[in-house]
């Protein structure tokens, strides 16, 4: 009796380009390496005592995940292959909450040069569905940069006082931010 299934054929038709896949396959890993990140100094700030802090990175996480997710389906759905590798290990300690968002600040700054490179690969090799489907990230980039600037603000205002009030206010920032961006987006 045949035990083994045949998986080696697809009732899906390729239409993905080889470069297409391959941007888009090295996006699932940075966005995973995003939730990782996070993830890990939501667990710093936790065992630090900044609730607030690692509430919103704990939530931050999460919405790299599904990031990622997004683009696992969307490639699948359109006849590539979404591949699943090894994450980076991230970094256990930090300094301060500053230094936290400072490095989410830069690494948010390298994934919008990682999408618009998504672009100008689409751009390159005339495949305009996909360049409209990254559309959505290449503005919520602008949102993912403005809330980090948002919070550098507020921490520099802070200067070397008590973190005790920006703790427990972050999570409206969040907030916030979605607002300003829905009427940035209306008046357009
Ligand atoms: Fe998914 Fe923060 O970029």
């Amino acid at each position: 009796m045949q035990l083994l299934m045949d998986f080696s054929y697809s009732t899906k038709t390729k239409n993905m380009k080889k470069e297409i896949e391959e941007i888009l396959n090295a996006q699932i890993e940075k966005e995973g390496y995003s939730s990782h990140l996070y993830l890990a100094m939501a667990s710093w700030a936790d065992a630090n005592g900044f609730a607030g802090t690692s509430a919103w990175l704990y939530t931050q996480a999460e919405e790299e995940r599904t990031h990622m997710l997004k683009f696992v389906k969307y490639i699948n759905e359109r006849g590539g292959k979404a591949t699943i590798g090894a994450l980076q290990t991230p970094p256990a300690e930090f300094n301060s909450i500053k230094e936290i968002f400072k490095l989410v600040l830069e690494h948010e700054e390298m994934i919008t040069n990682s999408i618009n490179e998504i672009v100008a690969v689409c751009q390159q090799q005339k495949d305009f569905t996909t360049q409209n489907w990254v559309q959505w990230f290449v503005n919520e980039q602008i949102e993912e940069e403005r809330n980090a600037r948002t919070i550098l603000d507020k921490l520099n205002l802070i200067g070397d006082g008590s973190l005790y009030l920006f703790d427990r206010d972050i999570m409206t920032l969040r907030g916030a931010n979605a607002a300003a961006n829905e009427s940035a987006a209306s008046n357009t």
